[in-house]
């Protein structure tokens, strides 16, 4: 009897759990302004972000505070990803080029999720195959779990069935924070860079 009760209360967490995850990343759920662009500004109240400890690919070690006064655009993947983060990487570097001059106001991370396999070494080279302003981002994997969870970050370890390779199974979002560390706009994958140049130029506008 104890144990049904058990399961039934685990269930209903994981059910409530997936349901305000769900209104969350739904745009016109619980999201107050969503961009015919497919970005979205979460609503007030609801942290994402905070402080970090990671180490770069020169192996010096960084936090939010390693780039005063300036905005950060923050993509979580890994470098075995075979699909999904080679395309946000590309996304990525294509509006930095949009954005011009604005770009270096904003630095652009690229954090790992298979902090095994990705080394801050290999980090660094990795994202210099996009873009040469790309900063790739390891750590240990109590660092890099401890960041993806202050970013509302899901990832997961998959090993299909033909491979002894595994991959990783990972939310697939671009952070904007302002300069003060706070969550600007969210962006869904699949944005155009320019959508995304656009919707950076304006809340670095409307912030100066
Ligand atoms: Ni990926």
């Amino acid at each position: 009897m104890g144990r049904i009760i058990r399961w039934i209360v685990v269930g209903l967490g994981v059910v409530l759990l997936a349901a305000s995850v769900a209104l969350w990343m739904r745009p016109g759920g619980l999201n107050r302004a969503t961009g015919r662009d497919g970005s979205f500004v979460v609503p007030g109240g609801v942290a994402v972000g905070g402080s970090f400890v990671l180490v770069d690919g020169s192996g010096r070690t960084v936090t939010e505070a390693s780039w005063p006064g300036r905005w950060m655009l923050i993509y979580f993947g890994y470098t075995f990803c075979p699909d999904v983060c080679p395309t946000e990487l590309q996304t990525m570097a294509a509006a930095l080029d949009a954005l011009g001059p604005l770009a270096a106001r904003v630095v652009p991370l690229f954090i790992t999720i298979d902090p095994e396999r990705d080394t801050p070494a290999q980090m660094g080279e990795y994202v210099k195959l996009f873009d040469e302003r790309l900063i790739g981002l390891s750590g240990t994997p109590q660092q890099i779990a401890a960041v993806a969870r202050a970013y509302r970050v899901y990832y997961a370890r998959v090993t299909p069935k033909d491979s002894t390779a595994y991959l990783m199974d990972h939310s697939s979002f671009m952070y904007l924070m302002g300069p003060d560390g706070t969550l600007r706009m969210l962006f869904r994958p699949d944005m155009s860079a320019w959508d995304l140049a656009k919707a950076i130029r304006s809340c670095l506008s409307a912030a100066s």
